[in-house]
C-alpha cells in the first residue's frame, strides 16, 4: 500500500506542478497521479489521469490533493469537495522557493520556481504563485488569489479575495497606512503597471492601468 498524492488537474499548469510534487514529496511509497474529470482513464507524463471518484477508490493508505487549476471559481468548488470527502489539500512549493520571515499562507498554496515571499507577508487560503512572481513585505493577500508568471507585488499592497494577476504585471507599493487595493473579483491583465487602487470585479490593462471596458 502506498500513499497516493493527486494532482488536480491534467493541464499545462497542472504538468507543471506534478514535477515540483515529486520533488517535494517523493519518497518509494508514494504514487502521483492526475485528476482530471473531463477524461477517461490515461496516462500524462508517466502517471495515471483518474477522475475523482476512481482517485478516491485508488487503493492508497492514505491520499491527498493539490489543486493545480487557476480559475478560482473552480479551485474553490474542488476544494469544497475534498473537504467534503475528507481528503486534505496539500500545499506544493518548489525546492528553491524564499521565504523570508513572518510569512503565512493558507493550506492548498502553489508555490512555482523562482518565487519570493520576502517578509511579514500574509496569504488566505490556496494562493497559486506562478514561476519568478514575488511577494514583498507587509502585503496581505486574500483566499484563491492567483499570479500568473513574473508578477511584480511591492510592499503593503492588500488583494482581496479570488483576484487574478496576470502574467508581469507590476503592482506599485502602498503604505502601512494606505496600501494599494487589488479588490475582490479584479483581474489584471498582463503586462499591466498598477499604480491605483483596483475596485473589485473590474478587468484593468495597460501602463498606467485602466479599466478595461466591456464590449
Ligand atoms: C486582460 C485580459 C484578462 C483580457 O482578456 P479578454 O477579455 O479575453 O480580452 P481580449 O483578448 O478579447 O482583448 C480585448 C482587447 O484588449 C487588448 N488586450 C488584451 N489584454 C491586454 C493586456 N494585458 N494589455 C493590453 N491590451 C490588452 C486586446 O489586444 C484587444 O484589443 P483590440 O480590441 O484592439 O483587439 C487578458 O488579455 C490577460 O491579460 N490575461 C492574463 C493572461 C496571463 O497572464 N496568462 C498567464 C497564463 S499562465
Amino acid at each position: 500500500m502506498t500513499r497516493l498524492i493527486g494532482i488536480y488537474g491534467a493541464s499545462g499548469f497542472g504538468r507543471e506542478v506534478m514535477s515540483i510534487a515529486r520533488e517535494q514529496y517523493s519518497g518509494e511509497r508514494t504514487e502521483f497521479v492526475f485528476i482530471d474529470d473531463a477524461g477517461g482513464e490515461s496516462t500524462s507524463n508517466g502517471h495515471a489521469v483518474v477522475n475523482w471518484s476512481r482517485f478516491l477508490s485508488r487503493p492508497a493508505q492514505d491520499r491527498c490533493v493539490a489543486i493545480a487549476i487557476a480559475d478560482s471559481r473552480i479551485r474553490e468548488v474542488l476544494t469544497d469537495r475534498c473537504v467534503e470527502a475528507g481528503v486534505p489539500i496539500r500545499s506544493i512549493q518548489a525546492g528553491n522557493v524564499w521565504l523570508g520571515d513572518a510569512i503565512s499562507h493558507g493550506e492548498g498554496a502553489i508555490l512555482q520556481p523562482f518565487v519570493s515571499l520576502t517578509a511579514n507577508v500574509r496569504i488566505g487560503r490556496s494562493f497559486h504563485a506562478n514561476i519568478y512572481s514575488y511577494v514583498a513585505h507587509d502585503c496581505v493577500i486574500g483566499d484563491y488569489v492567483t499570479f500568473a508568471p513574473r508578477v511584480m507585488c511591492n510592499g503593503n499592497v492588500r488583494i482581496e479575495d479570488r483576484a487574478y494577476i496576470g502574467t508581469g504585471a507590476i503592482l506599485r507599493q502602498g503604505t502601512p497606512d494606505k496600501p494599494l487595493v487589488i479588490g475582490a473579483g479584479a483581474t489584471v491583465g498582463m503586462g499591466a503597471v498598477v499604480t491605483k487602487d483596483v475596485p473589485p470585479g473590474v478587468t484593468v490593462i495597460g501602463n498606467p492601468a485602466r479599466i478595461m471596458e466591456k464590449r
